[in-house]
């Protein structure tokens, strides 16, 4: 009987023993907890974008000006051979996923038929008045797969209104919503704080303003100095801060205001707003077209690129339509020279063939939160994360898999998984042991390319995570070579 009781006994445990490895095997660790304040769906889409396309386009196309004073005649609109599907072709032939065009520019000037105003389209001889630019520019976008977004200056230099506020802010009320009511989805709209320098005190009503954005269209981003969706990067040269948070305090910021810029270059740490910043430059040095300009060359584009897609932010790169109404040869040549460049120099990652190794690993070896999640085509949702044993030295170490096989690269690419928040606060990358980067913040994106135009040929590439809010989350890491990045010394 005892024996028998013994043996029962032994039997259950054996049971007990085989499911509880069983659970084990099926039940995966969990992700981390996220840090806040975390992107909306709409702000991690837009993110994803890396270049949008800006286009103005108006009346200052056809007076050679920059700001039009707002006395321009309607009938100096006439773009004889306009075509949105070339802007359209163009667009798409360089990758970009989304169009802004300046509906209004300062001057008043409405590139559609509005209903509050005769300073618009229907007083020019283009197509005998019964034009439409943003028609057809929402049409071609749309056979393009390409979505839109629009500009709507505040500062309105021709209407009467402006400077009476109740009356100035529900004309543009009324105008903002004939745009986002009958043009279908729109996803951007711009707002700057631009004011008549002689009248400072009108007031812009952004509360009704954004509560009417929100209402008509939900997937939405909202561009201004202070969002809230997306905010500018406080300059207009294509640059972010070599530190660039996507997080900010909101409450800091103020449209129009002079004290943010440095503020909105950065972003802080301690923010509590989710709220990533875009890098608006032209390709040329003016944002409307003037036959006297030329686009930037390659070298220059690539620069911006490192400095704003690079550093966790969104590129919004101004093309001009001239005055026939078409994106210039050159500029449409220059545009797809600088996307294949961007292809070439990272459609090969060196990392991928590499071996990788990092400090830990949450859950252990079968965790799911391996190494072998930064090499793989997924940069958002899956990553590498460390053990949380509240040990801190947290790095990664990557090699040849043939040791005497050397890497050739000089370009470092390290991304977060935004989606649990943006953490890492101080970055280190040792080349063969040599301490070639102290970086701060990476985000999205951060890209390092290595300093003087330097390639290295090195064998181990380490890179360690020395402050971070929270955990570190890597999404992908890339080693790549940039031939258009010319040596003027080299590092090794
Ligand atoms: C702004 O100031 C000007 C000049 O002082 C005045 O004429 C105008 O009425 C003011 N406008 C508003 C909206 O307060
Ligand atoms: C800018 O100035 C305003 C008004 O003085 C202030 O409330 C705000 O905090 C300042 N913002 C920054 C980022 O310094
Ligand atoms: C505008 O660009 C198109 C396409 O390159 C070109 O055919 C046309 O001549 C240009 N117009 C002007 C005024 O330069
Ligand atoms: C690597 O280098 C060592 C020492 O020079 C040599 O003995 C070995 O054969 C090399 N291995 C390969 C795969 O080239």
């Amino acid at each position: 009987m005892g024996r028998l009781w013994c043996f029962y006994y032994f039997l259950l445990t054996l049971i007990h023993l085989f499911n509880s490895t069983i659970s084990r095997l099926e039940q995966a660790p969990t992700p981390p907890l996220p840090i806040l304040p975390l992107p909306t769906f709409s702000q991690l889409k837009w993110q994803q974008r890396e270049i949008i396309m800006f286009l103005h386009f108006g009346v200052n196309t056809f007076t050679d000006r920059e700001w039009g004073d707002g006395h321009e005649s309607p009938e100096i609109f006439n773009p004889s051979g306009l075509d949105a599907a070339q802007w359209a072709s163009v667009a798409a032939e360089a990758g970009v996923s989304l169009m802004i065009l300046t509906a209004k520019h300062h001057d008043g000037f409405c590139l559609w038929p509005s209903k509050y105003t005769d300073h618009s389209v229907i007083g020019s001889p283009w197509k005998e008045g019964k034009g439409d630019v943003i028609r057809e520019f929402v049409n071609a976008a749309s056979e393009k797969g390409i979505d839109v977004g629009l500009y709507l200056s505040p500062w309105d230099r021709h209407d009467s209104r402006y400077g009476h506020d109740l009356a100035y802010n529900e004309y543009y009320l009324a105008q903002l919503q004939e745009l986002l009511n009958k043009y279908g989805s729109v996803r951007e709209i711009w707002f700057d704080g631009a004011k008549d320098p002689k009248a400072q005190n009108v007031s812009y009503y952004f509360s009704e303003w954004f509560s009417m954005v929100r209402e008509l269209q939900s997937s939405i981003n909202i561009f201004s100095d202070a969002g809230p969706d997306v905010r500018w990067v406080g300059n207009e040269k294509g640059y972010a801060g070599d530190t660039c948070w996507s997080i900010i305090k909101r409450a800091s910021l103020s449209i129009g205001s002079p004290n943010i810029t440095h503020y909105l270059t950065t972003g802080d740490p301690r923010g509590t707003d989710w709220l990533p910043a875009e890098c608006d430059v032209s390709i040329r040095d003016g944002w409307f077209w003037h036959k006297s300009e030329s686009p930037r060359k390659l070298s220059e584009l690539l620069d911006i690129y490192y400095n704003s897609v690079g550093r966790n932010c969104v590129l919004l790169l101004n093309v001009p339509p001239n005055t026939t109404g078409l994106i210039s040869e050159i500029d449409a040549h220059r545009l797809k020279e600088f996307h294949t460049a961007i292809n070439t120099i990272f459609h090969k990652n060196l990392a991928e063939d590499c071996n990788i190794k990092v400090s830990s690993q949450r859950g252990g070896k079968e965790g799911g939160f391996g190494a072998e999640n930064m090499v793989d085509s997924d940069h958002l949702w899956s990553y590498w994360a460390p053990n949380d044993d509240g040990n801190n030295d947290h790095w990664i170490e990557i090699w040849g898999k043939n040791y005497n096989g050397s890497l050739r690269f000089n370009v470092i690419r390290i991304q977060e998984a935004i989606g649990l928040g943006q953490r890492i606060q101080r970055h280190k990358i040792y080349v063969d042991g040599k301490l070639l980067i102290q970086g701060t913040t990476v985000g999205h994106k951060r890209l390092h390319r290595l300093e003087g135009g330097g390639e290295v040929n090195a064998h181990v590439v380490r890179i360690r995570i020395t402050k971070s809010r929270g955990l570190p989350l890597i999404s992908s890491i890339g080693l790549h070579f940039d031939p258009f990045w010319h040596s003027k010394f080299s590092v090794t």
